[in-house]
């Protein structure tokens, strides 16, 4: 049996991000430049049923039984073998590898699942769809996010922008069209930050002071609104001013740090019509908006104020 292999991008949210997790709309996209890949390998050698894993990113290799209860990976070829209902799958290896850095707001551990998923389906012989896709990927967020919004899973499992909008009778997934292309440019300040952390604090700060968080939350849902309506309309010279205004916000709720900052600023020095951080923050990537002529400076002044990587890339 030949191998079977699918990759997924990475991705950024653009608007919205932790206020998502309250029922407030967000917008995310998909980063090409930066993706997770999974080959499967039939193994007729090893005895049936037998799954390794390996990931040489991350130095793992070992197999599937062996992996703890709660191990994403794990989680992921379970949530597939039962999506298909196949209990004794054929010996098998499953590798994967990633650009995309952990932990650092680009969609690392969804963009993995996603990849296995299809692959692993595919191995099986079944093409699964983006949503069903999304949903088998969802499960697995939970471990790595513990009350994840769904976002992450549904922008790279549809692999376009999207605006999503949490909903306990099903989420609210629209794909809408981008009037003018426009560029970002991508800043990773080095420091990896768990999103579950963050996710935590910022419940911990609700629930301290719900009015108060819960202002910024629906102050952020106006900005992600207001968001889609200049990207629909093409209003690009507007995003600017709501991405720092989104940033100012998730500043308020502690989210930022000194090396997100030096970069927010350091991007908008150099020219950006704006910038902000993505993610679950305290660390990870910032975004800034730039045009065919800030992009060079921007990225120069990113690495001059510590960015250890840059990425560019256009939204269409
Ligand atoms: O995976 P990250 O770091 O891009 O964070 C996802 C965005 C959050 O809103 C912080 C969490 C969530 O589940 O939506």
């Amino acid at each position: 049996m030949p191998a079977i292999s699918a990759t997924a991008p990475g991705k950024v949210i653009l608007f919205g991000e932790h206020a998502v997790v309250y029922g407030q709309p967000a917008i995310a996209a998909p980063v090409a430049q930066v993706r997770a890949r999974a080959v499967i390998m039939a193994e007729p050698r090893f005895p049936a049923g037998s799954l390794r894993i390996q990931a040489p990113d991350i130095g793992v290799e070992t197999w599937f039984a062996d992996l703890p209860e709660d191990d994403p990976l794990g989680v992921a070829i379970k949530q597939v073998l039962a999506k298909i209902g196949i209990e004794d799958p054929p010996a098998l290896t499953v590798r994967v590898t990633s650009s995309i850095p952990v932990a650092a707001g680009l969609g690392s551990g969804a963009a993995v699942s996603i990849a296995v998923i299809r692959a692993l389906a595919g191995f099986l012989g079944r093409r699964l769809r983006d949503e069903e896709v999304c949903s088998l990927a969802f499960e697995v967020e939970k471990i790595h996010h513990g009350t994840p919004s769904g976002i992450d899973n549904t922008v790279i499992a549809y692999a376009r922008p999207v605006y999503f909008k949490r909903k306990q009778d099903g989420n609210l997934i629209e794909m809408f069209p981008v009037a003018s292309p426009f560029t970002l440019a991508i800043g990773d300040t080095g420091v990896r930050a768990p999103t579950l952390n963050t996710v935590g604090d910022v419940r911990a700060a609700w629930l301290a002071d719900p009015e108060r968080v819960g202002s910024f939350f629906e102050q952020i849902g106006a900005l992600v609104r207001s968001a889609r309506q200049a990207i629909e309309s093409g209003a690009i010279e507007s995003l600017g001013s709501l991405m720092n205004k989104n940033h100012a916000l998730l500043a308020e709720l502690d989210v930022s740090s000194i090396e997100l900052e030096r970069l927010v600023a350091a991007a908008r020095q150099a020219g950006a019509l704006g910038a902000k951080l993505s993610g679950g923050g305290r660390g990870g990537n910032m975004i800034a908006l730039v045009s065919a002529e800030t992009v060079e400076p921007v990225c120069q002044a990113l690495r001059a104020a510590g960015a250890s990587n840059t990425i560019v890339t256009t939204i269409q």
